[in-house]
């Protein structure tokens, strides 16, 4: 029986679905014509998306379990992968696109691990390239219009059901504190449950292209994604390194 890759299949249940955002991407690769950098590329939405379109696209994660199954879907597209953290790589090449999809940018430890980041990017961008970073505000997640979790996503692989649900959003030191139950159901019924919690750092586009110009990225017109039923909006902060 072939082994499963169970973070890979956790990040597809709970980030795969998304495609929102997809036209935003393809938007910005077309004007600034490649090559990509999808910095947190996981196993691959927007990477594999943007290459099929027929850019040539380089994906950096930390995590070597996602990008296994990133490279496995990604033969025969223009596609290399990067084993790295986004605070701190070095790549023997320079880009016209950084992409950070999926608030991202918000799981980099607060300021100064955003500006680790910015000042990595910036070394890694062409002159007139552009840095791009998806950001959102998880505590929206709860409102009046939607006051009770949404459903589990649910996916069965060899006889065993993997389902997770997000249960609550709750602020903690001024991040977003997500909180999921991860369930295991095998064939006997028997159940093993974890719960996880993922922290989001609470940042505006406006905060992050101040601190980005110190660094030398300048901000434009943010771009934005809408919210749907399913998914909350978020912000696309363009930050431009200038031709000098
Ligand atoms: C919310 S997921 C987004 C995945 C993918 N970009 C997408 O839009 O579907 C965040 C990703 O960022 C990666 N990540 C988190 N912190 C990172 C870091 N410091 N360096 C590199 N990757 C990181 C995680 O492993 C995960 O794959």
């Amino acid at each position: 029986m072939p082994t499963v890759n169970v973070a890979a299949l956790w990040h597809d249940l709970e980030c795969g679905g998304y495609r929102e955002d997809l036209p935003a991407w393809r938007a910005l690769a077309a004007a600034t014509g490649g090559p990509v950098l999808d910095v947190g590329a996981g196993t691959g939405r927007v990477t594999l998306d943007l290459a099929a379109e027929g850019f040539d696209v380089v994906a950096l994660d930390r995590d070597a379990a996602l990008l296994a199954a990133l490279e496995h879907r990604a033969r025969g597209l223009a596609v290399e992968t990067v084993h790295a953290d986004a605070h701190e790589f070095e790549l023997a090449r320079r880009f016209s696109l950084i992409l950070v999809p999926m608030q991202t940018l918000q799981l980099l430890d607060g300021r100064a691990g955003r500006e680790a980041f910015l000042r990595c990017a910036s070394a890694h961008l062409h002159p007139g390239g552009i840095v791009a970073a998806a950001l959102a505000d998880a505590m929206d997640c709860f409102d009046d219009e939607h006051s009770v979790p949404p459903p589990p996503e649910v996916r069965d692989v060899a006889e065993v059901r993997y389902s997770s649900q997000l249960l609550a959003v709750v602020e903690e030191c001024g991040r977003a504190a997500l909180c999921r139950r991860r369930e295991i159901t095998d064939s006997t019924r028997r159940r093993d449950a974890e719960d996880v919690v993922l922290h989001l750092d609470r940042v505006s586009a406006e905060q992050v292209a101040a601190e980005a110009l110190p660094l030398g990225l300048v901000g434009e017109d943010p771009r934005y994604v809408p919210e749907t039923e399913q998914y909350l909006g978020s912000t696309i902060v363009i930050l431009r390194k200038p031709r000098q």
